[in-house]
């Protein structure tokens, strides 16, 4: 009989441990990129040129040593770079910083630190109250040399030849290339697991579900979901039992949102280009963003479960489209108040605009050199943010499944509601930048009661309520507005309440 029972009690703990996506749905992320986040050795000043696409020297320990940064911003989850070893040697490419190059998935990448450093991080993690979150890469490994070239025993634990499909470089109009083809360059090609074969998915879920238990990983970002095919999502969603959200990196609702029927989520890559679009200029698209609430909502299962970003470390910098401090923080406002979990990537509280170039690697600049400044504009924007969607979550238990719709839109100004009657915030964004002049905007539909006295949470500025419930916002200089009822911010912390 015992060994049945420790058995099953092994089982239980393993599923209350487990965070659900309702669990994940209250959360916000900070995505750290692990090799540029913080090193050992506590510097502010190594040097980091991303233009090398070399190793700059970021590790676990350094990640727990500055979870205090993070947790001032009111984040309550990371989300860290793949930890799985990566081939090592320099090439023509550059090296495997960024851990998409994966080789020996049994063993973890020494230079990111050691197990004892992986479990003490998860540890701090776990003490802060927060989320672990792991980059997991399902679709390739990484090989330095010509496609031919590869010793596949060289691979662990995906080590047969018949393990991957054979060689051919994508074309993005052929969905069955995606998913067959590989990757990369031909100087480092991606060999491509053959996920559809039964011998190679089961070993992928079972490796996956031990990963998960024997860390205590709380949530998966899954890399290049859409060069899998659809079908080994849900085995792998059932093989691990936490949050799942894919990387599908297309701008259309209708290619993206049908992977959410396998997997609990994706990242909003939709939303994320409307929002860059709409702030970039003064001219940028405002009914696009609107439309694209409404177009979400209609094609994806669930919105409030979608991982929102507006930057990453894959896409340049939205200072690099626009340096206009106050589009930024309509940018993160939108980003944090939207449906969906917010996912912030480092370095964008610090408004950091990839200098040198756009996009990769220039976009993967090192933290360290901000000097961890929590007196930036921005880390107090963010700060404000999550506080506000935190306190909102606390006080209405509709807030996170409520789904946000456009309340007001013109060719500068979108106003959205998000919350319940009564208890309803309301955000209200603009593009006409630091520059902008003064305007006053009437808002109806706000759901909240007449003559009733809010606060803009950003300003501390009250503002009452007409006779309809109305808002007669006054905006200046771009910045974003955030209201709520200022009565139902008592013991909140903000704006003095
Ligand atoms: C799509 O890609 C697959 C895999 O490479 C290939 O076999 C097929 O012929 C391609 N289809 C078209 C229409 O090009
Ligand atoms: C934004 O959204 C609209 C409606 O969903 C879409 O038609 C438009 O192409 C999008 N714009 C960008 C820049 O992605």
């Amino acid at each position: 009989m015992l060994p049945l029972l420790l058995a099953v009690s092994a089982l239980w703990a393993q599923h209350v441990l487990a965070a659900t996506p309702a669990d994940w749905r209250s959360r916000s992320i900070y995505q750290v990129m692990t090799d540029r986040f913080a090193r050992t050795d506590g510097s502010t000043t190594a040097s980091c040129d991303t233009s090398q696409q070399d190793y700059c020297g970021g590790t676990w320990a350094g990640i727990a040593n500055h979870l205090s940064y993070i947790q001032g911003m009111g984040f309550n989850a990371i989300w860290i770079s793949p930890i799985t070893m990566n081939l090592q040697q320099s090439t023509s490419d550059g090296t495997s910083y960024h851990g998409y190059w994966q080789q020996d998935m049994n063993s973890l990448n020494t230079p990111f630190g050691s197990e004892n450093d992986l479990q003490n991080l998860i540890s701090a993690v776990h003490a802060a109250g927060m989320y672990i979150m792991v980059d997991v890469v399902f679709n390739h490994g990484g090989w330095d040399g010509a496609p031919s070239s590869v010793d596949y025993g060289d691979f662990d634990p995906l080590n047969e030849q018949s393990m991957y499909h054979p060689y051919c470089a994508i074309d993005y109009s052929n969905q069955t290339s995606v998913e067959v083809c590989w990757g990369g360059s031909t100087n480092v090609p991606l060999p491509d697991f053959r996920t559809e074969a039964s011998n190679v998915a089961s070993t992928l879920y079972s490796w996956a579900s031990n990963f998960v238990s024997t860390y205590n990983i709380d949530g998966l970002r899954l890399d290049s979901a859409s060069h899998v095919n659809m079908g080994f999502w849900s085995g792998l969603e059932s093989a691990v039992g936490v949050y799942c959200v894919g990387e599908v990196y297309d701008d259309r609702p209708s290619y993206v949102c049908p992977y959410q029927e396998n997997l609990d989520a994706v990242l909003n890559y939709p939303t994320y280009y409307n929002i860059t679009d709409a702030f970039a200029s003064t001219s940028g698209d405002m009914y696009g963003l609107a439309n694209n609430i409404n177009t979400m909502k209609s094609t994806c299962k669930d919105t409030t479960l979608l991982g929102s970003f507006s930057e990453n470390h894959d896409v340049p910098r939205f200072a690099q489209q626009n340096g206009d401090i106050n589009a930024a923080k309509n940018v993160l406002t939108y980003t944090i108040l939207a449906d969906g979990i917010p996912i912030i990537y480092e370095g964008q509280e610090q408004h950091y605009n990839s200098e040198g170039g756009s996009g990769v690697p220039y976009n993967r600049e090192a933290l360290w050199l901000s000097g961890y400044n929590t007196q930036a504009t921005l880390y107090t924007t963010v700060a404000q943010l999550n506080q506000i969607r935190n306190h909102a979550i606390y006080i209405d238990s509709e807030y996170l499944t409520y789904q946000n719709w456009p309340i007001y839109t013109d060719t500068t100004t979108v106003a959205m509601r998000k919350g319940a009657d009564g208890k309803a915030m309301i955000t209200v964004v603009s593009n006409k930048g630091s520059n902008g002049a003064s305007y006053t905007q009437n808002i109806p539909n706000t759901g909240l009661p007449a003559n009733t006295e809010t606060t803009e949470i950003l300003s501390c500025a009250s503002l009452t309520t007409g006779s309809d419930g109305s808002l007669t916002v006054p905006m200046a200089q771009g910045l974003p507005r955030v209201y709520y009822i200022t009565s139902a911010l008592s013991q909140s912390g903000i704006c003095g309440h």
